[in-house]
């Protein structure tokens, strides 16, 4: 899929690897609608010059993600989703008391990062089914998904957030299989461990640990990392179908 002049909706784009995948679809001559739930993205976008929109909205919200589709298509076609908004989450499954976990709070987990994602890719499908196709392939679209190694090797604590990752991973396929019948391809990303702000406040410690436990680079993941990914996977049509694993070589051990 060609970059310039096509239409690319970027969700958790007021920050981290949202907002370095936006800037990076702009630079490369992209329209980009910029989609976050905090309400900072508007002053963010300001800056971001005339091809970037912001909407600011929450993805598990039905009304809320057929507005920025709409949005993003421009009152034409939508060519490419990379959907990285998520919420990170540690919670036992029994505290120190052995009490049990809070149901509700990962009913919350499951709502953003799962049905959130299948809501943003049943909506973005249905408007790129449309689409005139291109090139010598045929493309219509391309959705971006973001998962985590933490589906892989889940560390004490995860049981939520790494369901919810695992989950994305699991609708990878189906979703290339489905919508492969249209020119749509369907891919996630499972980053490692990246030094962006939902990590930084929460767990520290770890987060070094996991730069230290690296293989190579010997360091986080940085958000420009996992953009050129993301650029790497929009402009190469035989990526389909798959969670690509972005750390370096990490294995969580913890
Ligand atoms: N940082 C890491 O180490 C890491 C590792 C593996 C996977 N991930 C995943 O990468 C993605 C991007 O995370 P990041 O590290 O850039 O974090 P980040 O906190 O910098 O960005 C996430 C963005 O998502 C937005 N968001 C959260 N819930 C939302 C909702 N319901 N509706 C709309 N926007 C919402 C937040 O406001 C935030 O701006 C997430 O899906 C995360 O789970 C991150």
């Amino acid at each position: 899929m060609q970059i310039a002049g096509r239409n690319f909706l970027v969700t958790g784009a007021a920050s981290g690897m949202g907002l370095a995948t936006a800037e990076r679809l702009l630079a490369a001559g992209a329209n980009v609608t910029l989609v976050d739930q905090n309400p900072t993205l508007s002053q963010t976008v300001e800056g971001l010059g005339e091809k970037a929109l912001a909407f600011t909205g929450n993805v598990s919200s039905e009304s809320d993600m057929r507005t920025a589709v709409d949005l993003a298509a421009r009152g034409g076609e939508l060519h490419g989703v990379v959907h990285c908004a998520g919420v990170a989450d540690l919670d036992r499954l029994l505290d120190d008391d052995g009490h049990p976990a809070s149901l509700d709070r990962y009913r919350q987990v499951l709502d953003i990062n799962l049905v959130g994602t299948f809501n943003v890719m049943r909506l973005a499908a249905a408007i790129m089914r449309k689409n005139l196709p291109q090139g010598v392939d045929g493309e219509r679209g391309v959705i971006i998904n973001v998962s985590s190694i933490c589906a892989y090797e889940g560390t004490v604590g995860t049981c939520g957030y790494a369901a919810s990752k695992g989950g994305v991973i699991a609708m990878t396929l189906p979703a290339a299989r489905e919508l492969g019948d249209y020119g749509i391809r369907v891919m996630s990303v499972a980053p490692g461990t990246f030094g962006t702000p939902m990590l930084a406040d929460k767990v520290a410690d770890r987060v070094q640990a996991s730069a230290q436990a690296t293989p190579f680079p010997r360091r986080l993941g940085q958000v420009e990392d996992f953009a050129l990914l993301a650029e790497q996977i929009i402009v190469n049509v035989m990526f389909n179908g798959e969670d690509i694993r972005l750390d370096g070589g990490l294995r969580l051990r913890y």
